[in-house]
């Protein structure tokens, strides 16, 4: 979900549904505003808020011409309590139109609260369990609003970023942070709070980013941060480095074509500074990992979710060929629920674009509570994940909006790369090996130019599968995660069921399913493993399945091959993946997918 608001002197509507518009990749089933109307001489304001099931767009075209104010808060939804409906959509008001909240996250005792008030004679409106947290501080007997905030806040249970706008203190806006991000925007006698920087860069790049059990109030001029307990915290703004032209689709038609565009500057990015060819390594500087540090270490578990979770296989088996260090991946959302053993000499990595995935964020701080060391691969600067780690590399892959992740997908394997390659260099890669992959590295931004020239031919091939309805994704060793990731990646814009199966395990099972009517993607790289799955093809052909091959070289057995330059073995995977991802892309197009904001789904889920 997103978070905006604003207070200061402009026209605050126009302002919210631009923060809006920006945030709605964190969901986008309804949206809302509330805003301080003007006061009568001596009365309170009052509060007029719209809310609307859909789009923001939708929201817009609810708000009426004459809704002025300039203070208000706003919010788009990704359901957890309660479908999404205009009800339920935030923010939440008390019964006497006074107290507005926004809020992101989950609210756990939620359901105990409700019947408690609800005894108290408290009618709800929603079935949300943010509404618990509206009634709670309108009924609060506390004179100040950040003290009936902060009451509110010590009875409920869960995490949230909240945002709290109360007609009686209508110079102000509360906000707090448990586990749900919540960054300040500080500008010139006007102030923004948002649950992401996205909302905000437009209009200041100074921002302040709130820290679990924070709060904060904002006024046009003015703004402070103190600890739920009430004392209070210093905050220094820092400037935001990424640029808002970032966030604009920058002529293309989605923000997801935009991104896998881009992945050739953005893995140049990944890569700069930070290759040293005198010692044929590499140097990441947020590591925190002496050499000594890093010869004791005995195994490595990277945890992620999603695609991040991918991202940390095909990393993991770098880390494995690369460093000689036995490496594995596990969803952090496993994980943390399986009480795992945690082993001193064990590196635990957490892998996240967002930098905010709860579960992941979960798993980090579990794991520091034992006492474990975890460095973050992670996109977003400062955010909770990038934060909570010892140290660790950014992916610099630049914003992503597109709810489904590419560019970083991309930029995360690579940064996995560096990583496996500084440390195989400070264990037993040799030189020759050290220079052999960075000469690999170095090749990646124009060979991944030249599989996107390749869009034209990888579109009709979609438009030929875009009829199944089930694809298989098979690949062996090194190849198997890339099938993980493009089956992820077409199922979740196209809505195709898609499974992704080792090739070396098709006979054990899903040999089965096959059949016309089930079209094989094959990843077929020119390696060792070549000749065996060349094999997984004829089997697949004795039963007259069709067959996509991702290849190096044409495929006899396939009944398309796409192309892919070679690089070397470890580094191949990255590559196979692109124009998988323009497959699913264009077979999402040519269904008329929603393809930037796909159903159910939302890019940052910040709760478990
Ligand atoms: C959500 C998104 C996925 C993403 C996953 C992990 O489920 O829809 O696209 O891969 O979260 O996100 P993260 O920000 O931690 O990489």
């Amino acid at each position: 979900c997103g978070i905006v608001g604003y207070i200061g002197r402009r026209d605050v509507a126009p302002l919210l549904l631009e923060g809006l518009q920006r945030l709605e990749y964190r969901g986008y089933d309804s949206a809302g505003l509330v805003i301080t109307g003007k006061a009568a001489a001596g009365r309170s304001s009052a509060l007029k808020m719209v809310k609307a099931k859909g789009r923001v767009r939708e929201l817009e075209s609810r708000v009426p011409k004459r809704f002025a104010g300039t203070t208000g808060i706003a919010h788009t939804r990704w359901a957890t309590h309660g479908a999404p409906s205009d009800h339920n959509a935030h923010p939440h008001l008390d019964q006497d139109n006074k107290v507005a909240v926004v809020h992101n996250g989950i609210i756990d005792n939620a359901t105990e609260l409700r019947v408690k008030l609800e005894a108290d004679g408290v009618v709800f409106l929603s079935e949300t369990d943010t509404e618990v947290l509206t009634h709670l501080i309108a009924r609060s007997q506390a004179e100040t609003l950040e003290e009936k905030v902060r009451q509110s806040l010590k009875l409920v249970e869960g995490t949230y970023g909240i945002a709290v706008l109360h007609a009686d203190f209508a110079d102000r806006i509360v906000v707090a942070r448990n586990g749900s991000p919540v960054v300040l925007g500080i500008g010139e006698k006007e102030m923004f709070v948002a649950s992401d920087v996205a909302a905000l860069v437009s209009h200041t790049r100074q921002v302040v980013t709130l820290d679990d059990g924070e709060m904060a109030t904002i006024k046009a001029d003015d703004f402070r941060t103190y600890t739920t307990e009430g004392s209070r915290t210093s905050a220094t703004p820092t400037t935001v480095e990424w640029e808002a032209e970032s966030y604009d689709m920058g002529g293309h038609d989605t923000y997801m074509h935009k991104e896998i565009s881009e992945q050739s500057d953005a893995v140049d990015r990944v890569l700069r500074g930070r290759i040293d060819d005198r010692f044929s390594t590499v140097h990441l500087g947020g590591l925190n990992l002496d050499a000594r540090e890093a010869r004791g270490v005995r195994r490595i578990k990277i945890l992620g979710c999603g695609t991040s979770y991918h991202a940390g296989l095909i990393g993991a088996g770098l880390i494995e060929s690369l460093a000689r260090i036995p490496a594995d991946a596990e969803p952090a959302s496993e994980f943390r629920y399986r009480n795992p053993v945690v082993d001193p000499d064990t590196l635990y990595i957490a892998v996240s674009q967002s930098g905010e995935t709860y579960d992941v964020l979960a798993a980090v701080q579990e794991l520091k509570r034992k006492g474990a060391r975890v460095l973050g691969v992670v996109n977003v600067v400062g955010s909770a994940i990038a934060r909570e780690t010892d140290g660790g590399v950014y992916v610099h892959a630049g914003p992503e909006v597109c709810v489904v992740s590419t560019k970083c997908f991309t930029n995360t394997v690579v940064a996995f790369a560096l990583l496996a390659l500084h440390l195989g260099r400070i264990r037993d890669l040799s030189v020759a090996d050290g220079k052999r992959i960075i000469a690999g590295l170095r090749d990646l931004p124009a060979q991944i130019t030249e599989i996107l020239e390749s869009e034209a031919e990888i579109k009709k091939v979609a438009d030929e599968y875009a009829d199944a309805k089930s694809m298989m994704f098979i690949g062996r060793v090194r190849g198997y995660p890339v099938a993980l990731e493009a089956s992820l990646k077409l199922k979740e814009i196209s809505y195709i069921h898609a499974e992704a199966y080792p090739a070396s395990e098709l006979k054990h099972g899903p040999l089965a399913l096959i059949e016309p009517a089930l079209p094989t993607v094959a990843i077929v790289p020119d390696d060792d493993l070549l000749e065996k799955n060349r094999a997984a093809m004829e089997e697949i052909k004795a039963r007259s399945g069709r067959i996509l091959a991702v290849a190096h070289q044409e495929q006899p057995k396939a009944d398309h091959t796409i192309l892919v330059p070679k690089n070397e073995p470890e580094l191949d995977p990255i590559l196979m993946g692109i124009p998988l991802q323009l497959l699913a892309y264009h077979t999402a197009l040519a269904l008329g997918r929603d393809i930037d904001k796909p159903r159910n789904l939302a890019k940052s889920v910040t709760v478990e």
